[in-house]
C-alpha cells in the first residue's frame, strides 16, 4: 500500500496500518519537535546576552492559551491511544478462521507443521488471500518469529504457546527472522515464507511428503506408528495408539480417565472446583504434567509423558484432540464425576 523506500515491504493486510500508525507518530514528532528545536535555537542565539525588558518583563496568566495546550495534546494523546489500541487487539486476536500452522523454534531452525501433515524447516509455504494462524513455541530458549514484511513479530517461547496471525497479500518470498538473541547462531536463524496463489499452493502440497508428525530424524530411527500418509491429525491419532493414551481415554468417557471426544474449548471443572478453559496450553500440561490440574471426579493416575513426545508431536496429538470436537457451546457430555 505504501511501500515506502525507507521501510520494509508491505505486504500483508495489516501492514498498511501499522505503517500508517507509524508514520503519524512520527509526523506527529517532528511537528511539535521541529519547532521547539528551531525556537531554542533561535532564542538562544537572539537573545544570547540578555535585554533589560527580558528580565523585567512580567508574565501575565492567559487562560484561553492554557485550556488550547492541554486540550490539544491530550485529544491527540487519546486519539493516538485508542488508535494503537484497537491495532494492537487486531494484530493479537486470531481471527476466526484460517489455516492452522503449528511452529516450532530450536537453535537454530525454524519448524513448521501443516494442518494437511506436510513439514518444512526454514521456509513455510503460505496460500495468499487467507488468514495464517500460527501457534508457536520453542523446544529450548526464547526465539521470536519476525517477518517484517507482515509486520508481524511475536515472541516463540519453551514451555507456552504463543501465537500470531497474518494474512499475506502478494505472492512473493518474505525474510522470516529471529529477533531474540537465542544463542551463538542466532544471525544465521534466519528463514524464507514463500506466499503463493492459493491454486498454486494447494498443487505445491499436493507435491510435498506427508510425514505427519514423524520423530525428528536424530531422535529415532524408526517411523510413526502405522506408516500411512497422514494429515495432522491422523498423526496425532496414531500417536493416540501407540502411546497408550486410548486404553484410558475412552470416547464414550467410561474409562478411568475422561472422554477426549468434544473437549477442545470446552470449560472443566477441576479436582479443587477451579475451572479452565482446555485450551492447547491446558491440553499440553496435561499432557506433560498430568496430574497438575486433575478433571474432577478422576484419579491422578496419569504418568507424564514429558520427554517421550516432541513438541511436533505434542501438535499432532493436540491437532487430533480438536478434530474430537468441541467448542464453548456444545457440551454433550458434562464432566462426569
Ligand atoms: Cu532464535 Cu535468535
Amino acid at each position: 500500500m505504501w511501500n515506502l523506500p525507507f521501510l520494509p515491504q508491505d505486504a500483508s493486510t495489516v501492514a498498511g496500518r501499522v505503517d500508517l500508525l507509524f508514520l503519524t507518530l512520527i509526523g506527529l514528532a517532528l511537528l511539535f519537535a521541529v519547532p521547539v528545536a528551531a525556537l531554542v535555537i533561535y532564542f538562544a542565539v537572539k537573545y544570547r546576552r540578555g535585554t533589560p525588558a527580558s528580565r523585567a518583563g512580567a508574565l501575565h496568566q492567559n487562560m484561553a492559551l492554557e485550556v488550547t495546550w492541554i486540550v490539544i495534546p491530550l485529544g491527540l494523546a487519546l486519539g493516538i491511544f485508542f488508535w494503537g489500541a484497537r491495532l494492537y487487539v487486531d494484530l493479537y486476536r486470531l481471527p476466526a478462521d484460517g489455516l492452522d500452522i503449528y511452529v516450532v523454534g530450536k537453535q537454530w531452525m525454524w519448524k513448521f507443521q501443516h494442518p494437511t501433515g506436510q513439514r518444512e524447516i526454514n521456509e513455510l509455504h503460505v496460500p495468499a488471500g487467507r488468514p495464517i494462524r500460527l501457534t508457536m513455541i520453542s523446544e529450548d530458549v526464547i526465539h521470536s518469529f519476525y517477518v517484517p514484511a507482515f509486520r508481524v513479530k511475536r515472541d516463540v517461547l519453551p514451555g507456552n504457546y504463543t501465537t500470531a496471525w497474518f494474512e499475506a497479500t502478494e505472492p512473493g518470498s518474505y525474510d522470516l527472522f529471529c529477533a531474540e538473541f537465542c544463542g551463538t547462531e542466532h544471525s544465521r536463524m534466519v528463514g524464507r515464507v514463500i506466499v503463493m496463489e492459493p491454486r498454486q499452493y494447494a498443487e505445491w502440497l499436493t507435491r510435498q511428503p506427508i510425514t505427519g508428525a514423524a520423530p525428528i530424524p536424530e531422535a529415532s530411527g524408526q517411523a510413526a506408528g502405522g506408516g500411512q500418509p497422514a494429515t495432522l491429525a491422523e498423526a496425532g491419532a496414531q500417536l493416540f495408539q501407540s502411546l497408550g493414551c486410548s486404553s484410558c481415554h475412552l470416547a464414550d468417557g467410561s474409562g478411568p480417565a475422561p472422554s477426549l471426544v468434544g473437549l477442545y474449548g470446552r470449560e472443566v471443572t477441576l479436582a479443587d472446583g477451579q475451572t479452565v478453559t482446555a485450551d492447547t496450553q491446558y491440553l499440553r500440561e496435561s499432557i506433560l504434567n498430568p496430574n497438575a490440574q486433575v478433571v474432577a471426579g478422576y484419579n491422578p493416575i496419569m504418568p507424564t509423558f514429558a520427554g517421550q513426545v516432541s513438541e511436533e508431536q505434542l501438535a499432532a496429538l493436540l491437532e487430533y484432540i480438536k478434530s474430537l470436537g468441541g467448542s464453548p457451546a456444545e457440551s454433550g457430555g458434562q464432566s462426569p464425576g
